[in-house]
């Protein structure tokens, strides 16, 4: 059976590079395809005065394309400050590896997400956003939307285990339709609030099971 992928495609499959999960990143991101409901997720380390990447790591739960962009992203944001990592694009890491079927441009487009939600996450948490949009019930239903719900596989707002936001003068309170005593109930509260903790306005955040 004849692949319809590259040679350098299946290189990187077969041996990505720079796999892997990275204990105390700078920055951290957990990206999911709308298109497949995979996920990625990009650690970095970057020196605090050149803003260069030092070092970079990902973990896929996509497939053999997802796994080889990611790969290869990690080699080009390698080294790059963080500004010039921001500008690689899927069609860039694509050409870079000869070329993806058409059918799979989602899953480069979600490599570079990963990378690009991992430098978000930095610079957030580095004071480094210079545009500050106030929090809103949208902004965080959207970060919400990379909190994972292990039942699933899926994310927290999809499979509607959120059943209320609101934000008020900076406090979130959220909603969760699962027993406190849930065994994922923990869990799920410390991913919430490492999402929703780096937002420059929010103060307060009440994570609310249900009986
Ligand atoms: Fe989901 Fe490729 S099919 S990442």
């Amino acid at each position: 059976m004849k692949f319809p992928y590259t040679e350098k495609v299946l290189e990187h499959f077969k041996n990505p590079r720079n796999v892997g999960k990275m204990e105390d990143p700078d920055g951290k991101g957990l990206e999911g395809s709308p298109a497949c409901g995979d996920m990625v997720a990009v650690y970095l380390q970057v020196d605090p005065d050149t803003k260069v990447i030092e070092d970079i790591k990902f973990e896929s739960y996509g497939c053999a394309s997802n796994i080889a962009t990611a790969s290869i992203i990690t080699e080009l944001a390698k080294g790059k400050t963080i500004e010039e990592a921001k500008k690689i694009t899927w069609q860039q890491a694509t050409e870079e590896l000869g070329g993806l079927p058409p059918v799979k441009a989602h899953c480069s487009v979600l490599a570079v997400e990963g990378l690009r939600a991992s430098i978000r996450d930095y610079e957030e948490k580095h004071g480094l956003v210079t545009e500050k949009e106030p929090t809103t019930t949208d902004v965080v239903r959207s970060r919400l939307k990379h909190v994972m719900n292990p039942m699933a596989g899926l994310d927290i707002i999809k499979t509607e285990l959120v059943t209320k936001i609101d934000v008020n003068d900076g406090t979130v309170r959220l909603l969760i339709d699962l027993p406190s005593d849930h065994q994922f109930a923990t869990a799920i509260k410390e991913d919430i609030n490492e999402k929703l903790e780096s937002l420059w306005d929010v103060t307060d955040i009440s994570v609310v099971f249900t009986e």
